[in-house]
Order: structure tokens, then C-alpha cells, then sequence
């Protein structure tokens, strides 16, 4: 059945900082959108200009709330789902204390199932409608998450991590099946529905030459499928990838040497990179993306949004939770936290491009962008409404704003899934929220 929902609407266009704010997005205080039966949008615009063949439909009025295209999360980890707040020391000692011993439990198809239901109900809860997602090693895993995405049609792009060394054997594969069970995937589930693959060698600490050799091999395979991993994440972590690696020139060269830089690529952190290692990742078109939460959470540095966003070398620049080693499942507070980071390295974040970052943005580097990402017809409505008011202490500080900006920073530095009042996929609304 198509629908009508009236309400404050945004939808980006462009990057803010490189359009421009006012022309980076469109924005309506009394807005009305028209979703389709197909669950795409027909049509989007102030409510005044509504085409009078819409005008008859059914109406769910959110008021004040602003609709939204639905968050995405441009890199998070479904085996992590429930070891969030983990005190690990660093990146390694998490890693080995909390996270592979959790990530073993995937091995199991009845966990993975169970936990991949939760995964995704808790994404849909938070307003976060797409997700590049790091699977566990466990080919039955990323199977169960790609089928519990498929029942609730959600657009997941995710592949099942390789990872043959320098872990517990039960979180290991080798190079051979490592690449086989990837191949498998990729023909059962890339292209199916909504489901995209991503090609996941875990990290260079956890590959070998040979699995890395391989990945570039699948990359080049299958052009079309994302490529997900993690770079320069902290100190220790690198100078580990320094010893096992004594002929590359850095770290962003281990994965250059592999085939593994370019456009579909998209690396974790980013944080402490040369300036060589950013004209590389430029070069290429690969993709950083900033998981705040994470990086002070694991005490792994503040990205340089300014030095990564240099306009006469652009990198695309994704955000994201990285849930477990970030703390929170909201967009809305990764935002917030991102805007923190900025402060204290002097870079500016403004709301506007935090949200952005969350929809368009990420959905341009997921190559999902003609699908989702904003309001434009023809997209799928995948939707978050928002509420600016949700708690005591956001509907006092939303009685001092006054412009759009300024109503939208206090949503993003004070907001959370609290402030989601619903959620909508492909233009079927989950939840009461
Ligand atoms: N580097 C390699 N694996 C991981 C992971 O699971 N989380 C984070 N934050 N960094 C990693
Ligand atoms: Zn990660």
C-alpha cells in the first residue's frame, strides 16, 4: 500500500564541506514524502507542493521529527555484537582477551542465528537501516547474518573474515579455504536481493602473504564486491605489521602490494598514516573510515578528519560504530563523539556533515547510493525519524535552537536510540520505537 508521511524532512545531496552547507541538502520544515508499495520513494518535497494524486493516502504525521534516510554504518562487527565495554589494555590485548574467544562461539550455526536476529533488530532500533559488516572467520556465520538480513530485507554488505595466523585456531581459516568458502558466499548471496559481499581479510597481523595474495586474487575476481579491512589503527599494531612485513614501505604499502588498494576498498581507523600512505589511499580511490567510540575507547588515536579530507588529495572518508571496540550502536552518538575528536585535533565537524557522513556519504562508499542514502525518488525508503525532543534534557535544549544546524547538533551531541521514534525498511515501519 503507498503511504504518505508528513514531517520536517533533510536529504543530502553532497558533502557539506565541499558543496557548501546550503547547497549540500534539501530541507523542509513541513515536509511530506510518498512511498510507494514497492516500498521506494515516489516523491519528497514540501508539503504545500504535494502533487494532488498523493493527497488522498493514508498519513502518519511525525509532527516536529525529522525524516530521515535511514543511518548506515560503515563498519561494525556482527560477532562482536554483545562484548561492547570489553577493558581490554590496547588493540591486541582486546583483541586476544575478549574478542577471539567471543568470535569462536560463531563456529556454531544455532549462536550465529541467534545472535544475527539480535544484531540486526538492534541496528533497526537504532535507526540504522545499512551496515558494512565484518562477519566472524566462520563461513556458517556470515551465512546465518546474510539470511536474517534477507528476512528483514535490509541492504548488509558483509563477508566472512579471513584470518590464518597470529589467532587462536578456532578463529582461523587458511589461505586455500579462506578463499574457497569465499568464493562460495559470493556466489550464493552477492547480488541476492539486497545482499552485497565484502572481500574481509581481517588485518595485516592476522594474514599471511599467501591469504593476503589471495584477497587481492578475489578483489580482482569479483570488481564489484567491497573490500573491508583495518589500517594504522595504533602504535603497537603497526609496529607488529612493520616486523611482519620488513619490505613494505609502510602499512598502507602491505595492502598496495596485494592488490587490495581501490575503489571498492575501505579501510578501518586510518588514523596515524604518512603523507605518502593518504596520496596512496587517494590515488587509488580507497576509502577511510572514522570509528570514534572505537579509537578513544581502545585509546587508538584521533583521526585526522582535516588531513584525510584534504581537497587537493581527497580520500573518501566513511564513520561508523566499530561495535565492539566502539561503545555505541548509535549513529547520532558517533556523530557526537566524532565531532569531540575533531575538536581536539582543531578540525570542525558540523552536524550537518556528521549526517552526511551517516547517510549519503557511507552509502556512496558502500557503491549503494543509487539505492539508498537520501530522500530522492526512487530509492528505497529506508527510513529513521528523529526526534530532537526524545528526553527532558534535549526538548530544554531544543527550546534555544534556532537554526537548522544548531537543532541538529544538539540532536547528535545529546541524541541516542532514544531519539528514534521509528525506524522504516523499505517503507515498512519496525517497531513502535
Ligand atoms: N583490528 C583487527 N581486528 C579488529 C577488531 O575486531 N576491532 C578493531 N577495532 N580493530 C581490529
Ligand atoms: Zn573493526
Amino acid at each position: 500500500m503507498s503511504q504518505l508521511l508528513f514531517g520536517r524532512t533533510l536529504s543530502f545531496h553532497a558533502d557539506p564541506a565541499l558543496a557548501g552547507e546550503p547547497q549540500s541538502h534539501d530541507y523542509e520544515e513541513r515536509g511530506a514524502l510518498v512511498i510507494g508499495d514497492d516500498g521506494r520513494i515516489v516523491w519528497a518535497g514540501a508539503r504545500g507542493e504535494l502533487p494532488d494524486e498523493h493527497r488522498a493516502l493514508a498519513v502518519t504525521d511525525y509532527g516536529d521529527k525529522l525524516i530521515s534516510a535511514g543511518f548506515i554504518d560503515a563498519h561494525i562487527h556482527f560477532p562482536q555484537y554483545r562484548m561492547l565495554a570489553a577493558p581490554g589494555n590496547d588493540l591486541l590485548d582486546w583483541l586476544n582477551r575478549f574478542t577471539f574467544p567471543e568470535e569462536g562461539r560463531y563456529a556454531e550455526r544455532r549462536h550465529a542465528e541467534t545472535a544475527a536476529a539480535v544484531f540486526l533488530d538492534r541496528l533497526i532500533a537504532h535507526g540504522t537501516t545499512s551496515a558494512l559488516v565484518f562477519s566472524s572467520v566462520h563461513s556458517v556465520a556470515a551465512d546465518a547474518l546474510f539470511a536474517a538480513a534477507e528476512a528483514r530485507d535490509l541492504a548488509i554488505v558483509t563477508g566472512k573474515t579471513m584470518m590464518d595466523r597470529n589467532a587462536p585456531a578456532n578463529v582461523c581459516d587458511d589461505a586455500e579455504t579462506g578463499a574457497r568458502d569465499t568464493e562460495e558466499l559470493i556466489s550464493k548471496w552477492h547480488g541476492r536481493g539486497r545482499a552485497r559481499y565484502a572481500i574481509t581479510p581481517r588485518f595485516a597481523i592476522t594474514s599471511s602473504e599467501a591469504q593476503l595474495a589471495v584477497s587481492g586474487a578475489l578483489l580482482k575476481a569479483h570488481p564489484d564486491c567491497l573490500m573491508q579491512t583495518h589500517l594504522s589503527e595504533q602504535a603497537g599494531e603497526i609496529a607488529k605489521v612493520a616486523e611482519l612485513f620488513p619490505n613494505a614501505k609502510d602499512y598502507t604499502d602491505v595492502y598496495d602490494r596485494f592488490g587490495l588498494l581501490g575503489p571498492t576498498s575501505l579501510f578501518g581507523h586510518s588514523i596515524h598514516l604518512s603523507e605518502r600512505e593518504c596520496a596512496r589511499l587517494a590515488e587509488t580511490g580507497s576509502a577511510a573510515v572514522h570509528c570514534p567510540t572505537s579509537n578513544t575507547f581502545l585509546g587508538s588515536g584521533l583521526f585526522d578528519l582535516d588531513l584525510i579530507g584534504r581537497k587537493d588529495r581527497p580520500i573518501g572518508i566513511g564513520l561508523a560504530t566499530d561495535v565492539g571496540g566502539g561503545t555505541s550502536y548509535s549513529m547520532l552518538h558517533t556523530i557526537g563523539e566524532a565531532r569531540k575528536v575533531a575538536q581536539m585535533k582543531g578540525c570542525r565537524l558540523t552536524a550537518l556533515r556528521g549526517l552526511y557522513f551517516s547517510t549519503l556519504g557511507n552509502a556512496r562508499l558502500l557503491k549503494l547510493d543509487t539505492e539508498i542514502g537520501s530522500l530522492a525518488p526512487g530509492k528505497f525508503a529506508d527510513l529513521v525519524v528523529l526526534d530532537a525532543r526524545a528526553t527532558p534534557v534535549m526538548a530544554a535544549r531544543d527550546d534555544l535552537s534556532e537554526t537548522l544546524e544548531d537543532r541538529l547538533f544538539a540532536l547528535a551531541m545529546l541524541g541516542d536510540e532514544r531519539a528514534v521514534a521509528a525506524t522504516y525498511v523499505r517503507g515498512k515501519r519496525w517497531g513502535g520505537g
